[in-house]
């Protein structure tokens, strides 16, 4: 009996939940699997995930709605008809389970989160990755004062935030312009700038106006109703977070309303960089409390089609999370 019993466990052991994408399309193609567990090699840590997170980059995977010039390249790299790694899935929060023997900067126990860039393999119970940077990710030690579902979106967002917002070379005082503040991206540059001490403008809809003030916006502009911004409006900083396939009269005004020396980025105009030094930052800001990530919806892994649809409407508020092997505290 007891042999019996502990040959089950093992081969329960090598299994693992999670959801596999098995075609290009729309959110039903998403489906919970059980699949086997990675095995991490000697320069891998085995990762058990506790959240995970739907972004807009996962509704693009997902539906492979890639710019036209970045559809052969990006069919290449991801698969030709469906994402060639079956679990996708791009962001994480965990705790390292083991790891190899060339492991230096983790051990056991250790909470981490991260991207998994092109190596997916986020909506899952379990993932290896590499220590170091990699186009198949980037994996820091996660803010201690954040929760797992937190820090999802501190990855996410503080990676697209920081590296845009870094590149605005801001100072205390100076005007900072955030077009489309209340997303992943948004939120998280909100706080970005008000930690730098930015007289910051947001712009977003009504029923947003509320959340960016309390995340430090200044001042706020509705862009359900709003096509100028106020004359003689003048910015030293203005990222557009929601990206060049969104225009309007009103971001034309802005991008028009820069300070002698004043600098516009989008979203769009880089590719998101993978660098947990990055994270590391993101971590110090979070632990100093200038930080605090906001959360709109926390699905299940077996709600992630639902999750999928919410998402792609395009007006989450903060980051929505994807809760896999809950935290026991
Ligand atoms: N460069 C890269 O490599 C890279 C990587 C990943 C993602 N991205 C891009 O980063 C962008 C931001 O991602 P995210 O997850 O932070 O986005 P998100 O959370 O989905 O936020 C979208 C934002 O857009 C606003 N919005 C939606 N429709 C709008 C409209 N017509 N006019 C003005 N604002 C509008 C929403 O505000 P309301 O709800 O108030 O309308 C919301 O604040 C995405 O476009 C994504 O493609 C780029």
């Amino acid at each position: 009996m007891v042999k019996l019993y502990f040959k089950i466990e093992l081969k329960e052991d090598k299994k693992m939940k999670a959801i596999v994408c098995t075609k290009y399309g729309p959110p039903e193609v998403l489906k919970l699997r059980e699949v086997e567990k990675p095995i991490p090699k000697d320069d891998e840590v085995l990762i058990r995930i506790h959240a995970s997170a739907v972004t807009a980059s996962d509704t693009f995977i997902r539906g492979f709605k890639i710019p036209i010039q970045f559809m052969i390249p990006m069919r290449i790299m991801l698969g030709i008809t469906k994402p060639r790694r079956p679990v996708i899935g791009l962001v994480l929060a965990g705790e390292i389970e083991s790891a190899g023997t060339k492991i230096r900067r983790f051990k056991p126990g250790d909470q981490v989160y991260g991207l998994t860039g092109f190596g997916l393999g986020a909506y899952a119970e379990y993932k290896c990755m590499k220590e170091t940077d990699s186009k198949s990710g980037c994996l820091a030690l996660k803010p201690a004062n954040l929760t797992f579902e937190e820090a999802t979106v501190a990855a996410y967002g503080g990676l697209l935030a920081f590296q845009f917002m870094e590149k605005g070379n801001i100072r205390s005082g100076h005007k900072v312009l955030i077009y489309g503040a209340s997303g992943t991206t948004g939120t998280t540059a909100i706080q970005y700038a008000s930690y730098l001490g930015a007289k910051i403008t947001c712009v977003c809809s009504t029923t947003n106006l509320e959340l960016v003030k309390s995340l430090g916006a200044d001042e706020v502009i509705d862009y359900t109703k709003e096509d100028s911004l106020s004359p003689g409006a003048k910015y030293n900083f203005i990222l557009d977070a929601v990206g060049k396939s969104k225009t309007s009269k009103l971001k034309d005004a802005c991008k028009k309303a820069l300070a002698p020396g004043g600098k516009y980025l989008t979203i769009d105009d880089e590719s998101l960089l993978l660098d947990s030094n990055r994270l590391n930052r993101i971590k110090e800001l979070a632990e100093a409390g200038y930080l605090k990530p906001y959360i709109d919806r926390i699905f299940k892994l077996e709600e992630i089609a639902e999750a999928h649809r919410y998402v792609e409407k395009g007006h989450k508020r903060g980051g929505v999370v994807v809760e896999i092997n809950p935290a026991i505290f």
